[in-house]
């Protein structure tokens, strides 16, 4: 396992990167890409371990997924009901978007298949997604969660889908902002006969809805109500050629290393800035950051553009709702900034963080202690005491084998009155492959010790 060197900056970050394609964006392509008639290409997509984790799957499933030497990838997409069983379980990894959003598209089918994870994926609950999928005649049976009563976790065993073969119609109304529970939900929708309507409290990530109606898929919203109309739906997906954006959630660990150590100017080019992952940018803004943000284009109804930060003096604030909703992966790295924000930052409505691939308001409340910093665990958030003059006492911590905490934690390095370590950092590779090089082409003395090229 590799461990993160995190020596403090001496001397400004500059420059502009590119960042890691997105990889909802990724997995979404891939999924429907299979789904699909005829060849689709997904190019500059992401290929890290949970996209390739979705990719693997659809290749047990009869699916042809080939990475080509550019680096994009060739889907022949099946049809609808061109899948085939599976002759073992699928491994999902540790990606619980792969896992959810498969669950939605295998719950339709007339085989039965087994989707397995790692340690980590098989503790996070799924009953969220196999609920409303059961509601509407799927099969779904998983094993009983020792810590959540009432909810499953994998290895989840989904179908046959028993007579009449169709899924039914079906009103959900979400007690979470989940896009994970949405898009299995509309994927599952493709398949129903009638249609698909849910509600969510908050609006989580929707590009779901952004690819599904770009390919002609009869889908709307009002508000907070989105409805796929089964009747009007032609029953089948065209093949598409897409270019996929970069990661906000990656670019907003460059643009945090930016705004905390001084006289940076970084830039992220090429950037997703779907309003329904931006949040992150309003969040900073309202403690005070100098960001800008120019958008460029488009690409499959999604907007893409150039971020830039310069280096801020952060102010407390209280962070909750919908912009925690549209930051829901970015609240470790706000947390990182909080610590060198003056005064207090609340965070709320963040309790989706205890089922992340750690438990993230646990894990961020033992790194910004560990750098010295106060904070207070809540059960929803994290109150951060800011402690902006002076570095941060240097420390030694882990990442819970949790990317976004270890690329958290790191950035805290870089203002710390020392050298600091992080354990166990293998994980970024799922999110951000060339994390450590990329804040290194930045002007950033991060090196890793032993395990992959993280
Ligand atoms: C994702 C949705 C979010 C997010 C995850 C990716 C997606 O999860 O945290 O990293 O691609 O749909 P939830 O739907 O569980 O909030």
């Amino acid at each position: 396992m590799a461990d993160l060197i995190v020596k403090p900056a001496t001397s400004p970050l500059k420059g502009i990167v590119p960042v890691p394609p997105d990889k909802s964006i990724t997995h979404r392509a891939l999924l429907l890409g299979a789904l699909a008639t005829g060849k689709s290409r997904v190019r500059a997509p992401r290929l890290g371990d949970d996209n390739l984790s979705t990719a693997a799957a659809l290749r047990a499933l009869g699916v042809g997924v080939t990475i080509e030497t550019d680096g994009s990838i060739s889907i022949d997409g099946v049809g609808l009901f061109g899948l085939s069983a599976p002759s073992g379980p699928i491994d999902c990894g540790n990606s619980g978007t792969t896992m959810r959003l498969l669950t939605g598209i295998l719950a339709a089918q007339r085989f039965q298949s087994v989707l397995v994870g790692d340690v980590s994926l098989s503790t996070r609950p799924m009953a969220r997604i196999a609920d409303p999928l059961r509601l509407r005649g799927a099969r779904i049976e998983g094993r009983l969660d020792p810590r959540r009563k009432g909810d499953i976790v994998a290895p989840l065993v989904i179908g046959p889908l028993p007579e009449p073969h169709v899924l039914s119609e079906t009103r959900f109304d979400s007690p979470i902002p989940s896009a994970q529970v949405k898009s299995a939900l509309l994927l599952s929708g493709l398949y129903a006969d009638g249609n698909t309507t849910m509600s969510e409290p908050l609006i989580s990530r929707d590009h779901s809805e952004r690819m599904l109606g770009s390919l002609g898929v009869p889908i709307s919203r009002i508000g907070a109500l989105i409805e796929l109309d089964g009747h009007a739906f032609s029953g089948t997906l065209p093949s598409f050629s897409l270019t996929v954006p970069g990661d906000l959630s990656a670019a907003a660990f460059v643009l945090s290393a930016a705004l905390l150590v001084s006289g940076s100017e970084v830039g992220v080019r090429g950037v997703g800035l779907n309003p329904t992952r931006s949040g992150f940018l309003d969040a900073v803004r309202a403690m005070g950051a100098r960001i800008e943000v120019a958008t460029e284009g488009e690409e499959l109804g999604e907007s893409l553009g150039v971020v830039r930060a310069a280096a801020s003096a952060l102010s407390g604030a209280t962070l909750g709702g919908e912009v925690v909703a549209r930051a829901i992966d970015e609240v470790p790295v706000l947390a990182a900034l909080a610590a060198r924000a003056r005064g207090i930052t609340t965070i709320v409505d963040a309790s989706e963080l205890r089922v992340k691939e750690s438990d993230r308001i646990a894990a961020m409340a033992a790194v910004l202690r560990a750098f010295g910093v106060g904070c207070e665990e809540r059960q929803d958030g994290l109150v951060v005491e800011g402690q902006p003059d002076g570095p941060l006492r240097a420390a030694d911590v882990s990442s819970q084998g949790d990317h976004r905490i270890a690329m958290s934690a790191a950035l805290l390095g870089l203002v710390a009155d020392g050298d600091s370590r992080v354990r166990d950092v293998d994980a970024i590779a799922t999110s951000f492959p060339r994390f450590a090089g990329t804040l290194r082409a930045l002007g950033a003395n991060i090196v890793v010790e032993e395990g992959r090229n993280v």
